[in-house]
């Protein structure tokens, strides 16, 4: 059967870096991510004896050979839950750069396995989709639910899963992405976590994590942006603080991002309420309240460096549609 998903990408508030189990993808602490309505994946899927081998295609791009076997290699995932030795033809279409640390990987995964699991009959609760997502891609996990979401960490697989803690529509935020770099991502982040341990900070930052989750989930709550906002970029500096004090060092921001920051503070003292957050890559996340988009928007689109701007609503999460990709 041949099945299609849509996915949006998500960006993380309370980020993960790090695995307790490289295997299984189990992080060391707990996420919070809103999905993004304008960054997402569409994939289609379709296991069939008409295929002698898994066959991966990407609209407007070519697959690169680590992307192939990632892919294959969830698929195997996929097919060994579904009791099936079918091989698959997969296609992808991105509305966004991908690779640059927009996590083309969480809507990516998340589109896949949504696809692929229909495409294999079978029917799983949410909670199941989110553990067997996590295995593709950890982040994707947060690109199932809806909204605003909430990933734990856990000592078992089963119980390390996503779930929506506020719908969508609960708070109007913008994500304003910012492209200031639309190239591949250097190094991926499933190989740049497993040296986190080579951080002499990286046990600060773990211990650290609840009590900040704790007080960016009571802001979120009350919408108290400014301190919700203040809360953001500290875990941001956290984490980017831990990947470059790696052995070898990760620097995935560049001078363009640093000159949005200071842009983002500039706008910050001349009274417009915005906060930046950056994933694995140089592009920026600029978090505001609905009132400020344009604002910001027309304001970025004017800063040296700026290459592309999308504004992203929080949304819904993964979902089945009918019109195929092939
Ligand atoms: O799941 P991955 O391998 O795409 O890792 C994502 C890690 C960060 O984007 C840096 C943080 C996060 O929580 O999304």
């Amino acid at each position: 059967m041949k099945a299609t998903a849509v996915s949006p990408a998500n960006i993380a508030f309370i980020k993960y870096w790090g695995k307790k189990d490289e295997e299984e993808r189990i992080p060391l602490n707990d996420s919070f991510s809103m999905t993004t309505d304008e960054a997402y994946t569409t994939t289609t899927v379709e296991f069939s004896p008409e295929y002698q081998t898994d066959i991966v295609e990407m609209a407007g791009a070519d697959v690169t050979g680590q992307e192939i076997a990632r892919t294959v290699g969830f698929l195997d995932y996929l097919r060994a839950n579904g009791y099936s030795e079918l091989k698959a033809r997969v296609r992808t279409k991105n509305s966004f750069p991908k690779g640059a640390g927009a996590a083309s990987s969480a809507s990516g995964f998340a589109a896949l396995a949504v696809a692929g699991n229909a495409s294999l009959g079978m029917k799983l609760s949410e909670r199941e989709m989110t553990v067997i997502t996590r295995i593709g891609s950890g982040s994707a996990c947060r690109s199932i639910p809806d909204g605003f979401v909430y990933w734990k960490t856990a000592e078992r697989s089963d119980d390390s899963y996503a779930f929506s803690l506020y719908p969508h529509d609960y708070w109007d935020l913008r994500d304003i992405l910012v492209f200031v770099d639309q190239s591949m991502k250097k190094i991926p982040t499933t190989d740049g976590m497993k040296d986190i341990r080579s951080s002499p900070f990286w046990k600060a930052r773990i211990a650290s994590v609840p009590e900040r989750m704790e007080r960016m989930l009571q802001a979120f709550k009350n919408r108290e942006f400014l301190k919700f906002g203040e809360i953001l970029e500290e875990e941001c500096l956290n984490m980017h603080a831990v990947m470059m004090t790696q052995k070898p060092p990760l620097y995935y921001l560049n001078h363009s991002t640093f000159r949005i920051m200071e842009r983002v503070r500039h706008l910050r003292e001349s009274g417009i309420p915005a906060y930046y957050t950056m994933d694995a890559g140089p592009n920026v996340h600029i978090i505001c309240t609905s009132e400020y988009e344009s604002a910001i928007t027309d304001a970025m689109k004017i800063t040296a460096g700026v290459k592309q701007v999308i504004v992203n609503k929080p949304c819904r999460g993964a979902r089945l549609i009918e019109e195929h990709l092939f």
